[in-house]
């Protein structure tokens, strides 16, 4: 016997090997995070020179775990874009807790499947208990179910996937879509302008055609127009389609408007549709009082999508939804074999989230959700919010107050999309509507280009009334107004720089 286990290798370090490890470690992040606001916000180096950078053989041997260690600073950290830095502006990408990262790392070591409540018994009751305290948090019932996600696409996913389970005419569970009963189409809807291609996702994954996603007119100020709304639902109704979602923006993704979601839930009540609130972006700005007439509505949608790797500041992955009524949601998800809940019921058991969600196996992703919100408090997080929101506004009064730059909206969340457009440029008589539109567009791509290039900010660019802009996602806990002075400036100075080499 103990010659058998002798053969056994075990990678395990010893508990002292482990602490030094372990506070290297340690110091290598707290050395980042003291470091992270002058650092180049991306690594301005090409796809091949970073692959090259991790080109070698697959490590037949076991290496020293210091080696390992020190290439998170020789070749991670060189090679990396920073979103914790706080002129870090792209997607809607959030800043990461320092809270979460130690959660990470806690969750790492205790390798709970929070799939179900045997192999997680306390990541199930953290997750249920942080739900009902984000569903608090805005203003929507806590009785409510809900789970977290990957990310918002899976989020959307699980609510549009529990909106056609329970809305569809006969039973999608088990009939699928291919029921020789049924003709007609399953359809969706959302703003033509601001609706997120997430949902197009969504429709691939339920295999429900990219057809079905019917696009509503906006109005001017981005919002959906919900007197298209109601024409087009009535129509496809007439033609035998059946209109199962409506999915509103909570915080879109190039403007954060908010759409007229109270509206919006009654044309969806008057015929039986799932009102989805897409709040992957914006839907934790109920929190804040000061916005809270926007959002009048959001406790009626039957599902909200929000994502606390976005506006919550939570380390990347973590989507949520929430769902009015949970059972709805396990009746979209639930599944029974032998091997998963134990086959004869005994007192040791609890909720299963593999049965409310697309997920079986799944990690602990609600503690660091738990322990961030544990750390900031309500009042915390409504405090960096509305520091997001007068960032933004603030960069509003900075591009109204100048000749070089326009917008296309009023700010009212941390989303934000703007152009250069010089005096200079539009006062050249020698450029038709269309050339000078068309140098617009190149210039403001160039733009972002080469401030991500410069390593002082990370913008991007969007599409506003077809127009190429720039566009900056304040979801940083660490942007200042400063910060936002200093990359307003440097875009105006590239711009400058760049209009003057056009002129040579
Ligand atoms: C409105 C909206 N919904 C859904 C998503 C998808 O979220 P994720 O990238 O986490 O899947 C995004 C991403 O930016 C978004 O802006």
């Amino acid at each position: 016997m103990q010659d058998k286990e002798e053969l056994f290798f075990n990678p395990d370090l010893t508990p002292d090997e482990f602490k030094r490890l372990g506070y290297k470690a340690i110091d290598m992040i707290a050395d980042y995070y003291s470091h992270i606001r002058e650092l180049p916000v991306f690594p301005a180096r090409t796809s091949t020179e970073i692959e090259s950078v991790f080109k070698e053989d697959l490590p037949a041997s076991s290496q020293d775990p210091d080696d390992i260690l020190n290439e998170w600073v020789s070749k991670i950290l060189p090679n990396t874009t920073h979103l914790g830095s706080p002129r870090y502006f792209g997607f809607v990408n959030g800043s990461g807790s320092m809270i979460g990262t130690l959660a990470e790392a806690l969750a790492a070591a205790l390798n709970m499947n929070a799939g179900g409540w045997k192999p997680a018994p306390a990541a199930t009751e953290i997750e249920r208990r942080t739900i009902a305290w984000i569903a608090e948090l805005i203003g929507y019932p806590v009785d409510c179910g809900g789970l977290f996600t990957s990310g918002g696409t899976i989020a959307n996913f699980t609510a549009i996937e529990t909106a056609l389970r329970n809305v569809a005419p006969y039973d999608t569970t088990e009939k699928g879509l291919q029921n020789k009963e049924f003709k007609g189409r399953f359809t969706i809807y959302m703003s033509d302008h601001e609706g997120h291609v997430s949902i197009v996702r969504v429709a691939d994954l339920l295999n429900l055609g990219r057809e079905s996603i019917r696009l509503v007119k906006s109005n001017a100020d981005f919002t959906m127009d919900t007197a298209d709304l109601e024409r087009k639902l009535d129509e496809d109704i007439a033609a035998g389609c059946v209109p199962f979602c409506v999915v509103a923006q909570v915080g879109s993704i190039n403007v954060g408007a908010v759409d007229p979601l109270a509206e919006i839930s009654r044309v969806c009540k008057l015929r039986g549709i799932w009102f989805h609130a897409d709040g992957a972006c914006g839907a934790v700005g109920a929190m804040l009082p000061e916005k809270r007439s926007m959002y009048e509505g959001l406790e009626l949608a039957d599902s909200v999508t929000l994502d606390p790797h976005k506006w919550l500041y939570i380390p990347y992955e973590c989507g949520c939804v929430l769902v009015r009524d949970p059972e709805k949601l396990r009746r979209a998800f639930s599944l029974t074999a032998p091997y998963l809940h134990g086959v004869l019921p005994t007192e040791y058991t609890g909720m299963y989230y593999l049965d409310y969600g697309p997920q079986m196996s799944r990690g602990f992703l609600a503690l660091k959700v738990w322990m961030t919100l544990k750390h900031y408090g309500a009042e915390g997080y409504r405090k960096l919010l509305a520091q997001n929101n007068k960032c933004v506004e603030y960069l509003d009064e900075l591009v109204r107050g100048s000749d070089d730059f326009e917008t296309f909206h009023k700010p009212s969340l941390f989303i934000y999309s703007f152009r250069y457009a010089p005096r200079k440029l539009k006062s050249n008589s020698a450029l038709s509507k269309l050339e000078l539109e068309n140098k617009l567009d190149e210039l403001n791509q160039r733009i972002a280009d080469s401030i991500q290039l410069s390593g002082v900010a990370f913008v991007m660019t969007s599409k506003v009334l077809g127009k190429i802009v720039l566009r900056l996602s304040v979801c940083s806990h660490r942007t200042t107004l400063a910060d936002i002075k200093l990359v307003f400036d440097k875009l105006r100075d590239i711009g400058d720089s760049l209009v003057n080499e056009m002129k040579r």
